[in-house]
């Protein structure tokens, strides 16, 4: 029926194929840092994701922006570069953080991207303050994501945008045909968190089949 041009994604290849082509091709070191991923098996947001969150932070002239999950900071590197943004990203990993935070010196971004280890869930828990940021971006564990949720909603402005990546997870979310055993907790928070998202008063929640699947939440 379908064939994944690679396990994190959920469309036909041919779509799949045909956006990338449209997309303008990374150069530099942004692009050593997509070949360090791939070699690496580092999951970094999709070319067809990432560049549709380049866009929305565009379009609301973003100027500040949390992430949850920054691995080697190929994500903060793009938000910040595509609108100016300060952004502040969470790493679990100390030797993910590591390489983020060459990554982030090497891009002279230093000034702009600040990153703080630890476990999301405590790291945001600590920061102080209301409305603090544009946009969050959350791409960690995805079991976690609920756990993320009150203080990404305290923490983000009135008509600012949560994202939240690999809603879909391979298909499995919308699916039971798709359910992989091993992971069916996962997936069952995941179709909690993304009902909860749904109904939350305050919030406008889109779900887009883009990449792994992206959840757009506008905080009314
Ligand atoms: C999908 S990767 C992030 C990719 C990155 N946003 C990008 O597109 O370049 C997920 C990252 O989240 C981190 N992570 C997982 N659970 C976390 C948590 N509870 N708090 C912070 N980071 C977490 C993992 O170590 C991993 O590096």
């Amino acid at each position: 029926m379908k064939s994944w041009i690679e396990d994190d994604n959920i469309n036909y290849e041919y779509i799949i194929r045909y956006i990338r082509d449209t997309i303008p091709p990374r150069e530099g070191y942004i692009k050593e840092m997509e070949e360090f991923a791939k070699a690496n098996d580092v999951p970094i947001s999709q070319p067809e994701s990432i560049r549709f969150i380049e866009i929305l932070l565009k379009l609301m002239r973003a100027e500040k922006i949390l992430e949850v999950g920054s691995a080697i900071g190929y994500s903060a590197i793009r938000m910040s570069k595509c609108c100016g943004a300060d952004v502040v990203t969470v790493e679990l990993s100390d030797e993910m953080a590591d390489r983020a935070e060459e990554n982030i010196s090497r891009m002279g971004l230093d000034q702009k991207i600040s990153l703080i280890r630890g476990d999301g869930v405590k790291v945001l828990a600590e920061m102080p303050g209301e409305g603090v940021f544009d946009a969050i971006f959350v791409d960690a564990a995805k079991g976690q994501y609920m756990e993320f949720f009150p203080n990404c909603m305290r923490l983000l402005k009135k008509g600012g945008v949560l994202i939240s990546d690999n809603v879909l997870y391979k298909g499995m979310t919308a699916t039971d045909e798709l359910v992989v055993r091993r992971k069916i907790t996962i997936v069952r928070r995941l179709r909690a968190y993304l009902d909860m998202l749904n109904n939350h008063e305050g919030l406008s929640t889109a779900i887009l089949p883009i990449g792994d699947g992206v959840a757009l939440s506008f905080k009314e």
